[in-house]
């Protein structure tokens, strides 16, 4: 049976780190997968997930199963979160995954139950690992126009051509905020437009969400899906609290289905505590309760998110420092675009031979497309990747 089993080609962000691993080269710089790195280069455990885990641990007094769909107090604190005043809890299912990742496989399946024609139109770029779960699981999927090469930002126009072309039943597949690889978003005008295009299509929209709170802020960067719920008959979220809790290795995420007509919520909720079911039973709990303990308690929270708020700030001092550095050893603004992107990635627009170069001489690793991971740098690295940009002729 195993003899016959093919290698499969390794995710190319997580090669990456064992790339970066393997490196023994002083002064390497990290600038690839997406965990966020203080300036000293750690990934702290923030101080509100320490107060919340020692609650937890003096005040727990078993470890027997949960709910099938999640802790429920942890679903309606994640929605409130995620949808504030705009969540319609009549019309809203929701899911404790295993991460962001979880839910977007959940919401696939519950597409594909939903409707077995469907297709889910993604952006060019996405995240990669969006395509690979697409093409494990045999959904098809096209693309949509997104990034413009040449101005580094959205390319609208492009966008909401193709867009008009999905037809009713099909998911489209939308970043919340913070795009995933490219770091152009969407202003909120724009957002209403894919809203419009969505009602005229009967497409459903899937948000991913996995990077709230590092973008323009915490509600801000919820604003797009906010809008996109209050117009939507039917809609999906898969947020994630790996990034903005910084308890990645918890595997904590949840997804939300907003439905419409009488009953339908019920079905959607019994459908989707199935699919964990058939998945891997109950979600996991600890970072659930984690997340849960800090949103029904203010003090707590008031601290999550002014820490919160401290790491989104410091990522944005790096790409104002980033995009000055650039201004003043090309004596152009071709670079400014990285100041304007949001969230922990910039798609510098290099070509993998100028991200080679970069690895190679100046031992700067970034993802192949030239994404870039602003949350590894610090003030002192920021120079050096700007030297090793221009060196490479980027
Ligand atoms: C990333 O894009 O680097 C993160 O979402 C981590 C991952 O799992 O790929």
């Amino acid at each position: 049976m195993f003899a016959a089993l093919k290698p499969q080609a390794p995710d190319k962000i997580l090669a990456l780190m064992g790339e970066f691993k393997a490196d023994t080269r002083q002064g390497k710089i990290d600038l690839g997968v997406g965990v966020y790195k203080d300036p000293t280069g750690l990934t702290p455990v923030m101080r509100a997930v320490k107060a919340a885990e020692k609650r937890i641990w003096e005040a727990e007094t078993t470890k027997a199963y949960t709910a099938l769909a999640g802790e429920p107090a942890y679903l309606a604190a994640m929605a409130r979160m995620v949808l504030g005043d705009g969540l319609d809890a009549g019309r809203t299912a929701s899911l404790s995954t295993v991460g962001g990742t979880g839910a977007i496989r959940q919401a696939l399946e519950l597409a594909r139950l939903g409707n077995p024609g469907v297709t889910v139109h993604v952006s060019d770029p996405t995240w990669p690992n969006h395509l690979s779960i697409m093409q494990f699981m045999g959904v098809p999927f096209v693309e949509y126009r997104y990034f413009d090469d040449a101005t580094r930002g959205v390319d609208f126009e492009g966008m909401k051509a193709d867009l008009a072309r999905a037809k009713q039943g099909d998911v489209v597949l939308l970043h919340g905020c913070c795009h995933n690889p490219t770091g152009a978003n969407l202003t909120l005008d724009q957002w209403a437009e894919v809203s419009a295009i969505l009602e005229r299509t009967g497409a459903v929209p899937l948000i991913d969400l996995a990077y709230q709170g590092f973008g323009d802020g915490l509600e801000e960067d919820a604003a797009g899906t906010r809008l996109i719920l209050s117009r939507a008959p039917e809609a999906m979220v898969a947020a994630s609290c790996s990034k903005n809790f910084g308890i990645y290795r918890e595997r904590t995420g949840v997804l939300m289905v907003q439905v419409e007509g009488a009953g339908a919520r019920d079905v959607a909720q019994g459908t989707l505590a199935y699919l964990n079911r058939q998945n891997y039973s109950f979600p996991p709990d600890h970072g659930a309760r984690i997340v849960q303990t800090i949103l029904d308690d203010d003090g707590l929270t008031a601290d999550w998110r002014a820490e919160l708020e401290e790491v989104r700030l410091g990522m944005l001092a790096l790409r104002e420092q980033l995009a000055a550095e650039l201004r003043d050893l090309t004596g152009t603004d071709r670079f400014d675009f990285v100041a304007r992107h949001r969230g922990m990635f910039s798609r510098l627009g290099a070509s993998p031979e100028q991200v080679r170069r970069i690895k190679e001489e100046a031992a700067i690793y970034m993802v192949g497309d030239s994404r870039l991971n602003i949350a590894g740098l610090n003030r002192d690295s920021v120079p050096v990747l700007a030297r090793a940009i221009v060196d490479a002729g980027v």
